[in-house]
């Protein structure tokens, strides 16, 4: 459009002669022409990339159809090295057991305390596969980037990142310490940056890629009590959705990005969390989370929601007034559930 404002504008210098030669009425036409030509082409190209966009949004919705109803193959990940944070205890130990059960190349497990560690190690050893670990606290980026350069050198490139360690101290906003406000933030969230900063250029290189951000359903939904968590929680459901927008733009098909989205999980950490319809959504099973959470790895799929009813409430939540979201909150319990709280308690 700017071009042809140009030419406009030019025209109008020309016009505006007094009295024009033959040479400037024959450059006149011939502006005209390229005016019309040039705006003409710029319509057709906007025309055939929207009817290419509406094909592509068309065939995208179709697949994402069959994929519910036809599951896609495993994708082979025996020359992968799967790196999980938190490998130690919870969600990340049970990752760790259910990647090796698809024969990697090698697993290597980060975390805080080395015993855990250990002892995932040997769970994964016992299916013959190669685990090493390293303790390595993922809120510190200076820590992240030398295990990173350790592991660069020592074992190779890791293809597959597992972001899954995660903290919750379980306080109201104003009852919460600073520190942990800042370590929630850190280990939830800001972790994902360094990690992903250390890996991802490795990932290029090598022409083959996946990052796997633990996220949770509160970074859809409130749970008061533990604002910083789901906040932290709602930058990595940001964070992965512009990871995964800014691979595309580039071109780079080779790298995936998925996001995991569970509801309330039967691990320690939300343990003593208060579930009103205990009796129709109770918490989920960490096995079930976990093979979940590999398959959605190996069949390339992009977000996870658990349980998948849970995608309908997100929507909900979205279209509803707030007044009205706010009542059924209330109503199902979501203001009070942090009260019981084992660490809350603890804590008291
Ligand atoms: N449990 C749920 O209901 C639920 C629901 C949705 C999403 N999630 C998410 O799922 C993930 C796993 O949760 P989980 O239930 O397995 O929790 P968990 O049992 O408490 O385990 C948390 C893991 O994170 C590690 N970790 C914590 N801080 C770390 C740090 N600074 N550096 C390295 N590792 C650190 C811990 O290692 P150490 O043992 O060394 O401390 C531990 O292995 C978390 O991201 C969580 O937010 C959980």
């Amino acid at each position: 459009m700017d071009i042809s404002l140009d030419i406009q504008c030019c025209l109008c210098h020309v016009m505006s002669q007094p009295q024009p030669s033959i040479l400037d009425r024959i450059f006149n036409v011939l502006i005209y022409i390229y005016a019309i030509v040039i705006t003409r082409v710029m319509f057709l190209s906007f025309f055939l990339e929207t009817i290419r966009f509406l094909i592509a949004f068309g065939l995208s919705l179709i697949t994402a159809v069959f994929r519910c109803a036809i599951s896609p193959s495993f994708k082979d990940i025996s020359e992968d090295i799967i790196l999980i944070t938190g490998g130690g205890r919870g969600i990340g130990r049970l990752l760790a057991v259910e990647f090796a059960k698809h024969r990697p190349k090698q697993i290597v497990l980060w975390g805080r305390s080395e015993e855990p560690l250990k002892a995932t190690s040997k769970a994964v050893q016992c299916h013959n596969v190669a685990c090493t670990y390293m303790v390595c606290d993922v809120s510190d980026k200076k820590q992240v980037y030398e295990k990173a350069a350790s592991i660069r050198s020592q074992l190779g490139v890791v293809t597959i990142l597992v972001n899954n360690a995660g903290v919750v101290f379980g306080d109201d906003v104003l009852d919460s310490k600073d520190d942990d406000i800042v370590e929630t933030l850190n280990v939830n969230a800001l972790s994902h940056f360094w990690t992903v900063r250390a890996f991802l250029g490795d990932m290029k290189n090598r022409g083959r890629g996946h990052i796997v951000c633990m996220a949770s359903l509160l970074s859809f939904l409130p749970l008061p009590g533990a604002a910083d968590y789901c906040a932290s929680k709602a930058a990595v459901a940001s964070f992965a959705e512009n990871l995964r927008l800014e691979v595309r733009r580039d071109g780079r098909s080779d790298i995936r990005v998925t996001s995991v989205h569970p509801y309330l999980i039967n691990t320690d950490m939300f343990a003593g969390l208060g579930n009103r319809l205990e009796w129709l959504l109770p918490a989920l099973d960490k096995d079930y989370v976990a093979e979940r959470t590999v398959k959605a790895v190996l069949t390339n799929q992009d977000l996870l929601v658990m349980p998948r009813i849970f995608y309908f409430f997100i929507l909900l939540k979205w279209i509803l007034p707030t007044e009205s979201h706010l009542l059924a909150c209330q109503f199902l319990g979501q203001d009070t559930a942090m009260e019981t709280h084992h660490r809350r308690i603890k804590n008291k």
